[in-house]
């Protein structure tokens, strides 16, 4: 069961783990997407050592030029990572090794796996936050031009799913730009409160080495030092923050999602996904099935998985570091490859989708959608007191009802019947197009508030 011992702290060990306890511990197979990061803070730490006369020199410029070339063999496809060194950590510090000699044992002076890993993770979850928050703004784009695009289109807004009021589609394409507006602002509050630097907290005490840590922040692009040492290696509050506001953009995404699954039925028939975004049947000919919109629909279950995996991983561990966070990673390498590849197509879809304006228009003026604006009316033109109105209005909904026309269809007398006063200047607000008109209240529906709205988003970006 036993191998050799680990060359890296094989000093106190006999033999090696047994195949299990290399199966469970080993990192290695995930955590190398970190190299990058983890090349980076180890040429930042190394400049350190030497600028403070830690390290020699010497020695410091054969580190760097070790770490650029193990950079190179990972970049070029060359390295091979091997299960025996563990983690990312480890596999780079085995091949400086093997490059540069003895020389490579002085880059973990002053520094542990622990804060190592801590930094090597902020920075990757930094680099996704800014990946992500490219994406977010060119979906943005997307919505804005479609929202221009169909400002004066009118659709049944619902509540409950049922017809509730007219609004227009690029009203409801606005609403999606609010919440991306926000997801954007999680993941840039996220990124401010995450950069901090958490190298030179070494395993969880600090050191006795003369540091600089303000120049490892800085190299790094960090905002300043981590200011507790044990809090530094130990938290992962910034991997659960970016979580929490994928959930949130995932939740959304979905929502957008489901939206154009509806639409998309025959039934409701506003929208048709380009040929790019829809698949056929291998049995029924005629369908065509928006598997990218129910696909982005259903991932939103794993980002909220993956935050609730690391919130149940980080709940009950005692300070400090425990190896129990070399699980945070996985989730979050799933959350960040899973919105990246949402997003991508969301907007593919939103950007090419057709709308068919003839289906909306008949669709919002069916279920007495104006049935407000007639109670509107008599509050305005009649001073009746809402509720009043509302009473009215519902038995006059329930004559058209009776005679199955629309509100609009019905005869003036036959509005009289219900109440006098009703003239014929009522028709002017029973069409859909003069119910979103009317809805000028500042955050309405009425085009002239989706222009401006489009106009303002596109000014705020
Ligand atoms: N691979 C480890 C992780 O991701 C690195 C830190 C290991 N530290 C330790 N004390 N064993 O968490």
């Amino acid at each position: 069961m036993t191998s050799k011992a680990s060359s890296i702290w094989g000093g106190r060990f006999q033999g090696g783990p047994s195949a299990v306890m290399e199966k469970i511990n080993v990192s290695i197979g995930f955590d190398q997407r970190l190299y990058a990061q983890d090349i980076a803070a180890s040429k930042a730490h190394c400049a350190m050592l030497a600028r403070q006369g830690i390290i020699t020199a010497t020695d410091a410029q054969s580190i760097q030029g070790g770490l650029d070339a193990v950079l190179k063999e990972i970049e070029s496809g060359r390295f091979e990572f091997k299960n025996d060194y563990e983690d990312i950590h480890m596999n780079v510090e085995t091949r400086l090794t093997e490059l540069i000699g003895p020389a490579a044992g002085r880059l973990h002076t002053a520094r542990s796996r622990n804060d190592q890993v801590a930094t090597d993770f902020k920075l990757w979850v930094r680099d996704a936050i800014d990946k992500l928050l490219v994406q977010i703004a060119a979906f943005r784009t997307v919505l804005l031009a479609r929202a221009q695009d169909h400002a004066e289109t009118v659709m049944p807004g619902f509540t409950h799913l049922q017809t509730a009021q007219p609004v227009t589609f690029g009203h409801h394409l606005m609403a999606y730009v609010e919440m991306l507006t926000r997801d954007a602002g999680r993941f840039a509050d996220a990124r401010k409160r995450l950069n901090e630097c958490p190298l030179g907290s070494a395993a969880l005490a600090g050191t006795s080495f003369p540091l600089d840590r303000q120049f490892t922040a800085k190299e790094l692009s960090f905002d300043r030092p981590t200011a507790n040492s044990l809090d530094a290696v130990s938290d992962r509050d910034f991997a659960l923050e970016f979580l929490a506001a994928g959930a949130i953009l995932a939740v959304h995404m979905s929502r957008l999602a489901e939206e154009l699954v509806l639409w998309t039925t025959p039934q409701f028939g506003f929208v048709r996904l380009s040929d790019a975004f829809s698949t056929g049947s291998s049995i029924m000919p005629q369908k065509r099935n928006p598997d990218a919109a129910e696909l982005s629909r259903a991932k939103a279950g794993r980002v909220i998985g993956d935050l609730t995996t690391l919130l149940i991983v980080m709940k009950g561990l005692p300070l400090a570091y425990s190896k129990d966070m070399q699980d945070d990673k996985e989730p979050v390498f799933e959350a960040a490859d899973t919105l990246e590849l949402v997003l991508a197509a969301m907007a593919g879809m939103v950007a090419d989708m057709t709308v068919n304006k003839e289906r909306m228009k008949a669709a919002a003026g069916a279920g007495f959608a104006t049935a407000t604006d007639l109670a509107d009316w008599l509050v305005q033109h009649l001073n009746m007191p809402f509720r009043q109105a509302h009473h009215v209005t519902g038995r006059i909904v329930k004559l058209a009802e009776e005679k199955g026309c629309g509100l609009d269809a019905l005869a003036l007398a036959d509005m009289q019947a219900v109440e006098a006063g009703i003239t014929q200047d009522v028709f002017g607000v029973l069409t859909v197009e003069r119910s979103v008109e009317s809805r000028t209240s500042f955050g309405g529906t009425a085009p002239a508030n989706v222009r401006k709205a489009v106009q303002a988003a596109k000014e705020a970006k």
